[in-house]
Order: C-alpha cells, then sequence, then structure tokens
C-alpha cells in the first residue's frame, strides 16, 4: 500500500512525466519546421522516452496496489527562440523534474516508505543523465554560437546520432 501523499505526489509525477512528452514533441515539431531533422529526431526520442518515464510510474502504483489517477496535460508552448535557447529550456525543465523527484524521495523516507525509495533510485540516476545530456548539448550550442554551420553540423552528426533508448 501507498499512503494518501505518496499517491498523489506519484499521480502528480505521471502528469510531469507526459507533459514533458508533449514539451520535447512541441519542440520536435519546432525543429521539423526549420528543416532540422537531427534536432527534431533527437526531440522525438527524447519525448518517448519521458512518455516511459510516465509508465514506469504508472506500472509502480499498481504494483503497490495504489491507483492511477489521470489529470489533463498543458498545453506546451507552441513556439520556441534559437536551439541554443531551446536547450537552456531543456535543462531548467529537467532540473525542475529533478527536484519534483527528490521531494518525492524525501516525502517517502520522512514516511519510511523504502520500497517507494527503492523504485525511486532508477529515477535519481536517470536524472543525473538527463541534466548532463542537455548540459553536453547546450556547452556544444555555446561553442558554436548559434553559427548556421556548427548548428548544421551537430543537427547531421550529434543530434542526427542519437539512437533509440
Ligand atoms: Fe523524465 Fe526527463 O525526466
Amino acid at each position: 500500500m501507498l499512503s494518501d501523499t505518496l499517491k498523489k505526489a506519484i499521480n502528480e509525477q505521471i502528469n510531469k512525466e507526459f507533459y514533458s512528452s508533449y514539451l520535447y514533441l512541441a519542440m520536435a515539431a519546432h525543429f521539423d519546421a526549420q528543416a532540422l531533422p537531427g534536432f527534431a529526431s533527437w526531440m522525438k526520442l527524447q519525448a518517448a522516452e519521458e512518455w516511459s518515464h510516465g509508465m514506469k510510474f504508472y506500472e509502480y502504483l499498481y504494483e503497490v496496489s495504489s491507483s492511477v489517477s489521470l489529470s489533463s496535460i498543458a498545453a506546451p508552448p507552441s513556439s520556441f527562440g534559437t536551439p541554443g535557447e531551446i536547450f537552456e529550456q531543456v535543462l531548467a525543465h529537467e532540473r525542475e523534474v529533478t527536484a519534483s523527484i527528490n521531494r518525492i524521495y524525501e516525502a517517502a523516507k520522512a514516511e519510511k516508505d523504502p520500497k517507494t525509495e527503492l523504485m525511486l533510485h532508477w529515477f535519481i540516476t536517470e536524472q543525473v543523465e538527463e541534466e548532463k545530456n542537455a548540459q553536453d548539448i547546450l556547452d556544444k550550442l555555446r561553442m558554436s554560437g548559434n553559427n548556421p554551420f556548427g548548428v548544421m553540423f551537430l543537427d547531421q552528426h550529434v543530434l542526427g546520432a542519437r539512437k533509440g533508448g
């Protein structure tokens, strides 16, 4: 079983993960419209990964005989800035997700709920990777100064080279 507090927090986290998926899909659509297929492909893979994060929380609720309650997903922005500005947004967003997961972890610790703590270990590790990936791309974009040739190089050889998962 799960306390009402943790059940509510995990259901809210499902919504945050699905919103992340929607946000990255909106960014993919932006990059597709800008003829940057590598950036768009990276964002589509990221959107799929976020959906799987939401599903991981969903499955956990059933594993512990709790219940899923889905709420509406907010609309993502419809316009975006430069690739550099977009990756600043990605990094800020991932930091918020990390903070949210950390809050659930603290709540699980306070409630002496080790199974939820253990489940969250996977997400804590995943967030380290998520922030690092966003930071690495942001660093490269800063290095290129949003120069069109630099952006095209990153599109083809870095973001476009990302494989699924
Ligand atoms: Fe599911 Fe990017 O955090």
